[in-house]
């Protein structure tokens, strides 16, 4: 089974609209036409349109970093996933340990986003990942375990082409500090080996598991060798067009 790497920036809480097209840009000026690697950038919601009118024509895909599980109504501040569908938003960041973190996310409210994501033809990118104190008592495998399971709860088999994971050890996050190779993969493995109990061998082959947490250039080949690394949600390095560029050429010669 052969899974196209997909390279995803996530620019947070970064870049102003017209700094998000600039970025945009520039990244299309580099990497906009080729279709060897998916490229898709997730910029701030209020820069969503602006990016969307910027990605068109180009092979780059548009991403948001949130949304809310439910269809519409009475629920301040919230952005619905037709209204990302109406921006043509391809892939939705759901479950970021951020989100966890400050906002009081857990796997539960995680799933029943990623089944409205669903059910609106988005594709999510399903966030897990192991705190620095759960991978030193030995957890972090069982940590991801029960994220995949509880997460991907009652996930419809049919979508299954519509869904990426990505594992990002949140003491790797923006720390400058890299899970190794080894680790990546090893925790990698083990996501597709849950997902294959889940929804079988094929289907779990056919699943993209990104890594996350610290990719730059200078790492990301060693990582993308992985067998089972697919791709990289990147932060940091994807604000600036030079550092994400290096990162999609290091997938285009893995
Ligand atoms: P950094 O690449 O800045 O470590 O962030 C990773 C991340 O959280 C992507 O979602």
């Amino acid at each position: 089974m052969s899974r196209k790497f997909l390279i995803a920036g996530n620019w947070k809480m970064n870049k102003t609209a017209s700094e998000a097209v600039d970025l945009i840009e520039e990244i299309k000026s580099s990497v906009g036409d080729q279709t060897s690697v998916q490229v898709c950038v997730c910029p701030p919601f209020t820069s969503l349109s602006q990016s969307s009118e910027s990605v068109e024509k180009s092979e780059v895909l548009l991403g948001a970093q949130d949304m809310n599980a439910a269809q519409s109504g009475a629920y301040t501040g919230e952005i619905s996933a037709e209204m990302l569908r109406d921006l043509y938003v391809s892939f939705v960041i759901l479950g970021h340990s951020e989100r966890r973190q400050f906002f009081g996310e857990t796997n539960q409210i995680v799933n029943q986003k990623i089944h409205a994501a669903i059910g609106n033809n988005l594709k999510p990118i399903y966030c897990i990942g192991e705190t620095l104190d759960e991978r030193e008592a030995g957890k972090t495998l069982d940590i991801v375990r029960t994220q995949v399971r509880e997460g991907l709860e009652n996930f419809p088999t049919h979508s299954i082409e519509n869904l990426v994971i990505a594992y990002e050890p949140i003491w790797a996050i923006g720390t400058g500090k890299t899970a190794t190779d080894e680790m990546a993969q090893e925790v990698h493995a083990e996501i597709r080996k849950v997902l294959a109990e889940m929804f079988g061998d094929t289907s779990a082959d056919s699943i993209r598991i990104l890594y996350g947490g610290s990719m730059k250039p200078e790492n990301a080949a060693g990582l993308l060798a992985q067998k089972d690394v697919d791709g990289g949600l990147i932060g940091g390095a994807s604000l600036t067009a030079r550092a994400f560029v290096g990162i999609i050429e290091a997938a285009q010669s893995a």
